[in-house]
């Protein structure tokens, strides 16, 4: 797929490149880590400190859980979850066959990054361009998603196998005040990682002429 590989003039290019093709969504996760966790921790701090944002308004708030620190955010899902089994709005079939069995298996994992954003933070800026005002949130959401991407890479990697998940706001109010965490920080991403136990799924790529076009080549 894609043109023959050029030669580039840093070999580092060719790594990058590969890790980025290396990187796949794992759900089968074991509860083990190939590296340390200040390895981990760094990853993370590593993708806080330099993952660009728009106007350099640094908006990303991301929370490290490991072991089990990891394991109350899908204690948290799961209990959000039977709320909504309890209260009719979910069939308990379906939460018990398909469901629960998903929470469980991301529970059984190493760890989760929690990627929030701080929009409050933005006050000021929307403010001095009030003309780009609603282009601030949006930005701030896809610097968000260039961390995650990030972080997924580079556990990638190491040996790890992750996945990301999308529970907000289901289970936002409790996150919060299990951790602690100012209000203004709004979760956009759970992270899912530990060792694949599975190779991933098979991937289909549609044709990459009906996605890329280049000019003046
Ligand atoms: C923005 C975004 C949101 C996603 N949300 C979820 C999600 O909520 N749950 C999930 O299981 N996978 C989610 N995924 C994973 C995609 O399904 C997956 O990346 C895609 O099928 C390609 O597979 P790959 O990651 O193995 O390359 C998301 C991926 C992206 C980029």
């Amino acid at each position: 797929m894609g043109s023959t590989q050029p030669t580039f003039t840093n070999p580092a290019t060719t790594s990058l490149l590969e890790l980025v093709k290396a990187r796949r969504t794992h759900y089968a996760l074991t509860g083990e880590s190939p590296i340390s966790d200040d390895a981990i921790e760094h990853i993370v701090q590593s993708a806080v400190l330099h993952v660009p944002s728009s106007y350099n308004t640094q908006t990303s708030r991301v929370v490290l859980l490991l072991k089990e620190e990891h394991r109350k955010v899908w204690d948290i899902a799961i209990a959000a979850m039977e709320g909504l089994v309890a209260a009719g709005a979910v069939p308990k079939e379906m939460f018990e066959t398909s469901t629960k069995p998903k929470l469980n298996a991301f529970r059984a994992a190493y760890g989760t990054v929690l990627f929030f954003v701080d929009y409050d933070s933005l006050a000021a800026i929307k403010e001095k361009f009030a003309i780009y005002a609603d282009k601030f949130n949006p930005f701030a959401l896809e610097s968000n998603a260039m961390s995650q991407y990030l972080v997924w890479t580079a556990l990638q990697s190491e040996g790890l196998g992750a996945n990301l998940q999308h529970y907000s706001p289901l289970i936002d109010e409790q996150v919060q005040k299990q951790w602690n965490l100012p209000a203004s920080w709004k979760l956009d991403a759970q992270l899912v990682f530990g060792t694949p136990s599975a190779a991933p799924g098979e991937k289909a790529f549609a044709p990459l002429e009906d996605r890329f076009k280049v000019f003046g080549k």
